[in-house]
């Protein structure tokens, strides 16, 4: 693989939330993720609305909710849908084979999550930097945590090995998540069974959630310099 310039990898992740858009049908409850590539797909989306495409969106953070309003992509709630049809979504790292993701590096983890787990199909879009052949190669896991006690939350988390790097924004002010939360960000050595690790951070008193999608993507589609490619799990 090439080494990916930003308009190179721009340009992928635009190819590969077309051909996801492209999947969505008349009727659908469709997720909508988060990040720069989720947000080529809701562009998309919003095109096929306008073109007379009826579906229903749920968003996975405020940024996507503005977004989808802006375009006019009616929006429904968990109150009226408990099922998802499809949710098209980016992600940080997408392990080959397993589709068992990292995901979090813009902050909306914890939505992401909860609309992950009530959709039919998960599928992420993606450039293909992201694909690995293991989990934590390349990117922090970022596990998201109560802002009371944060402290002792990343003293326990740091028994599992993790170096541990609470998150900022610009200003050096602590980040904080659309639930009002902060984001740890946990540097592993390894990552050999991500779902054990996802058990064992989701086991401390104080996480939310953490970045490990395991079991949960059912496809993905990955653009590259020699073409898009669909991966099922
Ligand atoms: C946000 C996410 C994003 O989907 C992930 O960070 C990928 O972002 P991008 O498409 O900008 O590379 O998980 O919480």
């Amino acid at each position: 693989m090439t080494a990916l310039t930003p308009e190179m990898a721009k340009e992928l992740k635009r190819q590969a939330a077309e051909q996801a858009a492209a999947l969505v049908e008349d009727g659908m409850v469709v997720g909508l993720g988060t990040g720069s590539t989720a947000a080529f797909v809701v562009a998309a989306l919003g095109r096929r609305h306008a073109e007379g495409l009826r579906f229903l969106g749920i968003p996975t953070s405020v940024a996507t909710e503005t977004q989808a309003r802006s375009l006019g992509i009616p929006l429904t709630t968990f109150s009226e849908h408990a099922v998802v049809d499809m949710t098209i979504d980016g992600a940080d790292e997408i392990e080959r084979g397993s589709l068992d993701l990292i995901k979090g590096l813009g902050g909306a983890l914890l939505r992401e999550k909860i609309v992950a787990a009530a959709s039919k199909r998960l599928v992420i879009v993606a450039d293909e930097s992201k694909l690995v052949d293991h989990l934590g190669a390349h990117t922090l896991l970022p596990v998201e945590v109560t802002p009371f006690g944060w402290e002792s939350t990343a003293r326990h988390l740091e028994k599992f090995g993790a170096r541990i790097s609470p998150r900022r924004n610009r200003e050096g002010a602590f980040f904080v998540s659309d639930g009002g939360n902060l984001i740890l960000d946990c540097t592993f050595p390894v990552i050999d069974d991500p779902g054990k690790m996802e058990r064992d951070i989701r086991s401390v008193i104080g996480v939310v959630e953490c970045g490990l999608f395991v079991g949960l993507a059912t496809e993905a589609i990955v653009a590259g310099s020699d073409g898009v490619i669909r991966l099922t799990a």
